[in-house]
């Protein structure tokens, strides 16, 4: 069962309608939904949850008006996992073989492109509003600014202050988004929308920190995705990062990651030090950010399944 179904029912049934509603979306061709149903078959839902939950939060708000931006955000988030795994030569993602791998980049760019346009179309037949857009457009700039920033220094070790930057606009902004666009549906005031905006772009960050242990020391039959891969491709992040700083194996970790050498003899090195620790508290620490951050008008249970959201994202596996 997805993590969030588990939280609470209203979440449990918006979450069935959420399903229903993306398998339509997807079902105006006969070949993007041949290409496109097994990878939504997988996946954890968090950012339309993040905005159904946010949304939901003080009052109860009509699924007519929640429903379709919901389904536009989870396939502007799919959309991106399919040019991702070009941009990564990925052969698998959510436990089926990815686009690229099975129709080629050129028509993987493609389905992505067609996912991004029917997310907004869907936020254009559902009268949004300029406002609803222009939130939506910045985070696709953003992510991508995010992502061709890391493509542009492969194999190149970021400040701390570099991996901040680049894993705020390619994820923390996207997850903050989600939050404050439940705020706006939901008519709160500014004040709320900023807080909400505030707990997921903490939720966000932790979110990619553990993303990027899980890509080291994950279980790819429970991520759905393959292992090692940032090192491999260059991209380096968080648990590299502190062991350099810390190892007395600098140099020989230093040598691989720029060169993209043994995943195996990194992890060794990684494992040494307190990487690994260190990033899970810096993690932990976001989500403290994350939870001190929700406005306190929200409805109990809304608090409790935001805070078991953002606890999840530490603890997570997949
Ligand atoms: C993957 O996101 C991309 C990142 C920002 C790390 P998710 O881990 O939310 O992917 P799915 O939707 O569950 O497949
Ligand atoms: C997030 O980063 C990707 C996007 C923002 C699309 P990753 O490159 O770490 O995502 P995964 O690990 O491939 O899911
Ligand atoms: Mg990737
Ligand atoms: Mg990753």
């Amino acid at each position: 069962m997805n993590f969030v179904a588990a939280l609470n029912d209203v979440a449990a049934k918006n979450l069935q309608v959420l399903e229903e509603q993306i398998r339509q979306a997807i079902a105006d061709d006969e070949f993007i939904f041949e290409a496109c149903e097994p990878l939504f078959k997988g996946g954890k839902r968090l950012r339309p949850m993040l905005f159904l939950l946010c949304a939901n939060s003080k009052d109860d708000c009509p699924a007519e008006r929640t429903m379709p931006l919901a389904v536009a955000l989870e396939l502007i988030h799919t959309a991106s996992l399919v040019h991702d795994d070009i941009i990564d030569t990925s052969k698998k993602r959510r436990g089926v073989e990815t686009a690229n791998s099975k129709y080629g980049a050129q028509i993987a760019v493609l389905v992505g492109d067609y996912l991004f346009a029917k997310a907004f179309q869907l936020v254009a037949e559902n009268n949004y509003g300029a406002q609803v857009q222009l939130i939506l457009s910045k985070l696709v700039k953003d992510l991508c600014i995010g992502e061709i920033m890391q493509d542009r220094s492969l194999f190149e070790v970021p400040t701390m202050t570099e991996y901040y930057t680049r894993i705020n606009l390619k994820t923390a902004i996207f997850l903050a988004s989600c939050c404050r666009l439940g705020g706006i549906v939901a008519d709160m005031d500014s004040r709320e929308v900023e807080n909400l905006t505030a707990y997921g772009s903490s939720v966000g960050l932790a979110f990619q920190i553990i993303d990027d242990l899980l890509d080291f020391f994950g279980d790819e039959k429970i991520t759905g995705k393959p292992n090692g891969g940032d090192l491999k491709s260059g991209v380096i992040t968080l648990p590299v990062i502190r062991a350099l700083e810390q190892s007395d194996e600098a140099p020989k970790l230093r040598a691989i990651v720029t060169t993209g050498g043994s995943v195996d003899a990194a992890i060794k090195i990684i494992q040494a030090t307190d990487a690994v620790d260190y990033c899970r508290t810096r993690a932990q620490a976001h989500i403290e950010a994350a939870r001190v951050n929700l406005p306190l008008t929200l409805k109990t249970s809304a608090v409790l399944a935001l805070e078991q959201v953002a606890d999840f994202i530490v603890d997570r596996t997949r």
